[in-house]
C-alpha cells in the first residue's frame, strides 16, 4: 500500500472512531505543548532571584527544645545570572551570626530594617567567583513557622514535639531563603535532635528512631521554600504498601494507619488519570492536634491534622487533596501567591476526581455540594464585609499578607471553573489536556496569563461556541460567581432537605431519625448546615436528645453542630465547645466558633475564658487569626 492510501485509511479510521465517541485518551501529543517561561515578580519576597538565584541548600541544624531555637548553618549554592554583587535573601526574626563565601571566606552583609509582614532582607556581598554562600544563624522564639509543643500538648503526652508550617511566607522565619514559590532548589540536611526523637523532613525520610539523634536527609527534586518542612518528636512509622505509609505518635499510629488504608489505591487512581507520581514515596504524618491546617502537601510527607481520624474513613478526602498537590502545586507551581488558585483550584478539582474514582460519583458529588454551599455563603459574607474584590480568582495581594487571599474562592470557585471547562469540552479532552499540562510544566512555575494562553490554544481557540459558553476571563478577572457556574447536586441531599422540611413543619422527628441511622458524615453535615440559622433552642435540644450530636467524635460534625448551637445560644453545650477549642488548633474550626461566640454577651464571656486557656496551645498561624476576633490581653 502506498503512503497516500495509508494516510487516507488512517483519516477514515480516526473520523469513524471519533464519531463513535471513542476518542483516544490523551488527545494532545506531549511534544505539542511548549514551555512558556516568564519573569517572576513576587510581591511577597524581597529576594533578588531574577539576578542571583539559589539552586541547592546544604542545611546543618541543631534543634534545641530547651531554648526553643533552631541553630543552623545554611550553605546555598547559587547561580549568578547577572554578575550581581549582592545576594538578597528573605529572613524574618533570624539572628544572623556570620556569612561566608565559598566555604571559608568571611563576607560583609546587612540585615535591612524590618517589615512587619515580609521581614528583614538579608543583603550579602558576593563576588564573581562566588559559588556558595554560607549563613550561620539562629531562629527566634517567635518564629511563626515553628510550633514547639510541650509533652502535655501532644497526643501521647510523653515527649516534646516541633513542627514547621512554611506556606505561605513563613519559611523565612526558620531559614534565610529566597522565599517565593517561583524559586526552586534541591536540598540535603543533617539535623541533630534530642536522643529518643525522630526527625522527618519533606525529603527521603528515616523510618526508625536512631541512637545518635542525628538524621540525614536528601531531596533531589527541586522544590520551592514553602515546601520545606521539619517535624521532630516521638513518632513511629507503619507502611501501607511499598511506597506509602503513615507516621504518627505511637498512640495514634494504629488508628491512623487504619484510617488511611485506601491511600495506595488513591495513588493508583491519581496516576491513572494524570500521570506518574513523581516523588517516589508518599507518606502522611499525623500531627498533634494543634496543627493549624487540615493538611499541608510537604513533598513525600503530607502533614495532616488528627481531626481527620474519624474512625470511619469519612474524612480522608483531605488526604486525596494533599496527594493531588503532588501534581498541582508541587510539580506545577503557582508563580506567586496572587496565583494561588492555580495550586488550590486544580487541587480541589483533582481531589474530587480521585474521590469519584475511588467511591463513585454520588460520593464526590456530596463533597462538591458541601463546598458549593460553603462558597455561596462565603461569597455573600465577603460581599457584606467589603471583600468583594477578593472574590476574583486572580487576587491583588500587593502589600498584603498572602493569608488574606486564603479564602474559599481560590479553592471552590477555582474548582467550579475547572469543572465548567470539563463539562464544556468533555472529560476526555480535558483529561488529555491536564495530563500534558502536568508533565510539560513539571518543576515549572505557572501563572494565570500563561494558563489562559494554554487553555485557549488547546481547548478553546478553534471553537467559538466553547469560548462563548465558558467566559473564561469573566471567571478569572471578575468578582463573584458567573451565571454559567455548574451547580453540584445529589439526590441524597435533596432527600435530606425533604425530611428536614417535614420535621420542621410537623415537629415529628421519627422519619429523620430513621433515615439518619444510614447517613454518612457528609449527609450529617448537609443536614446540620441546612437547618435554619435561627432554628431556636427547642429543636436543637430535641435533636440532641435523639441523636447525641453534642457527643459526636467527628470533628467536622462537632464544628458544624457547635456553631449552630452557639448562634442559637444553646448554652448547655458550651462546656463541650470549650473542650473542643482547647484541644484542637485547626484554624478552619476555630475561626467560625469564636466568631459565633463573640456574637452574644454570654458567648463573649465564654470566648474570652476559653481563649485564655487555649491560646498557649495554638500555633502562631491560628492565634494570629483568633487574636483579631477575641480580646485576650
Ligand atoms: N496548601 C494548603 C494549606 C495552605 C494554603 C497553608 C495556603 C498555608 C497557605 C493545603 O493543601 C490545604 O488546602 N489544606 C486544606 C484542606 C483541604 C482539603 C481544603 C486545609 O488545611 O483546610
Ligand atoms: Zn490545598
Amino acid at each position: 500500500m502506498n503512503l497516500k492510501w495509508t494516510l487516507l485509511l488512517a483519516c477514515c479510521f480516526i473520523m469513524t472512531h471519533c464519531k463513535n465517541g471513542q476518542e483516544p485518551k490523551t488527545l494532545i501529543p506531549l511534544s505539542d505543548m511548549a514551555i512558556h517561561t516568564f519573569e517572576i515578580k513576587d510581591p511577597h519576597s524581597n529576594a533578588n532571584f531574577n539576578e542571583v538565584v539559589v539552586k541547592h541548600l546544604d542545611w546543618k541544624a541543631e534543634v534545641d527544645f530547651d531554648q526553643k531555637k533552631i541553630k543552623a548553618r545554611a550553605e546555598w549554592t547559587i547561580e549568578n545570572k547577572t554578575e550581581a554583587t549582592k545576594l538578597i535573601l528573605d529572613t524574618k526574626g533570624l539572628a544572623i551570626e556570620s556569612v561566608y563565601l565559598n566555604g571559608d571566606q568571611e563576607t560583609t552583609y546587612t540585615l535591612l530594617d524590618g517589615d512587619k509582614l515580609f521581614g528583614q532582607p538579608l543583603v550579602i556581598d558576593i563576588q564573581n567567583n562566588t559559588k556558595t554562600v554560607t549563613i550561620q544563624y539562629q531562629t527566634s522564639e517567635h518564629a511563626a513557622a515553628l510550633q514547639w509543643l510541650s509533652p502535655q500538648q501532644t497526643h501521647d503526652k510523653e515527649a516534646a514535639f516541633l513542627f514547621t508550617q512554611s506556606q505561605a511566607i513563613l519559611a523565612r522565619t526558620w531559614l534565610p531563603c529566597q522565599d517565593g514559590p517561583g524559586v526552586r532548589f534541591t536540598y540535603n540536611a543533617e539535623v541533630n535532635v534530642p536522643k529518643g526523637m525522630l526527625a522527618l523532613m519533606s525529603a527521603v525520610n528515616p523510618v526508625k528512631t536512631n541512637e545518635t539523634g542525628i538524621y540525614s536527609f536528601q531531596m533531589d527534586q527541586a522544590i520551592p521554600s514553602y515546601l520545606m518542612a521539619l517535624a521532630v518528636g516521638r513518632m513511629e512509622y507503619q507502611a501501607l504498601d511499598h511506597h506509602s505509609g503513615v507516621y504518627a505518635e505511637p498512640g495514634m499510629l494504629a488508628k491512623s494507619a487504619a484510617e488511611f488504608v485506601d491511600l495506595p489505591s488513591m495513588i493508583n487512581k491519581a496516576e491513572e488519570m494524570y500521570g506518574p507520581y513523581r516523588w517516589g514515596q508518599y507518606d502522611v504524618l499525623v500531627l498533634p492536634p494543634s496543627f493549624p491546617f487540615g493538611g499541608m502537601e510537604n513533598p513525600r510527607l503530607t502533614f495532616a491534622t488528627p481531626t481527620i481520624i474519624a474512625g470511619d474513613q469519612s474524612l480522608v478526602s483531605l488526604v486525596a487533596h494533599e496527594l493531588a498537590h503532588s501534581w498541582s502545586g508541587n510539580l506545577v507551581t503557582n508563580s506567586d501567591w496572587e496565583e494561588i488558585w492555580i495550586n488550590e483550584g486544580f487541587t480541589v478539582y483533582f481531589e474530587h476526581r480521585i474521590m469519584e474514582a475511588l467511591k463513585g460519583r454520588e460520593y464526590s458529588e456530596m463533597l462538591a455540594s458541601l463546598t458549593y454551599q460553603e462558597l455561596i455563603e462565603e461569597l455573600d459574607a465577603m460581599k457584606a464585609d467589603g471583600q468583594w474584590a477578593d472574590t476574583k480568582l486572580k487576587v491583588d495581594l500587593v502589600g498584603r499578607d498572602p493569608d488574606e487571599g486564603l479564602t474559599g474562592v481560590p479553592y471552590n470557585k477555582g474548582y467550579l471553573l475547572l469543572r465548567k471547562i470539563e463539562e464544556t469540552v468533555g472529560r476526555d479532552k480535558w483529561d488529555g489536556f491536564l495530563n500534558t499540562y502536568f508533565s510539560t510544566y513539571a518543576f515549572h512555575s505557572m501563572n494565570t496569563e500563561t494558563l489562559i494562553g494554554l487553555l485557549e490554544e488547546f481547548l478553546i481557540s478553534e471553537n467559538k461556541a466553547i469560548a462563548d459558553s465558558l467566559q473564561l476571563r469573566q471567571w478569572i478577572y471578575e468578582p463573584g460567581l458567573p451565571s454559567n457556574a455548574p451547580v453540584p447536586s445529589t439526590q441524597r441531599f435533596l432527600a435530606i432537605d425533604e425530611l428536614t422540611k417535614q420535621w420542621l413543619d410537623k415537629g415529628e422527628l421519627t422519619q429523620v431519625m430513621k433515615a439518619s441511622s444510614q447517613w454518612t458524615t457528609h449527609e450529617w453535615l448537609h443536614f446540620i448546615n441546612n437547618l435554619p440559622k435561627d432554628i431556636g433552642i427547642d429543636p436543637l435540644m430535641q435533636l440532641d436528645a435523639a441523636m447525641a450530636l453534642t457527643q459526636s467524635t467527628n470533628a467536622e460534625i462537632q464544628a458544624a453542630w457547635y456553631q449552630l448551637c452557639i448562634v442559637n445560644q444553646y448554652e448547655e453545650i458550651y462546656p463541650y465547645v470549650e473542650e473542643f477549642l482547647v484541644e484542637v488548633g485547626r484554624r478552619k474550626f476555630l475561626t467560625p466558633l469564636y466568631k459565633a461566640l463573640m456574637q452574644s454577651e454570654t458567648g463573649a464571656v465564654w470566648a474570652e475564658k476559653i481563649y485564655k486557656q487555649a491560646r498557649p496551645n495554638y500555633h502562631p498561624v491560628s492565634y494570629q487569626t483568633i487574636d483579631q476576633i477575641v480580646p485576650w490581653k
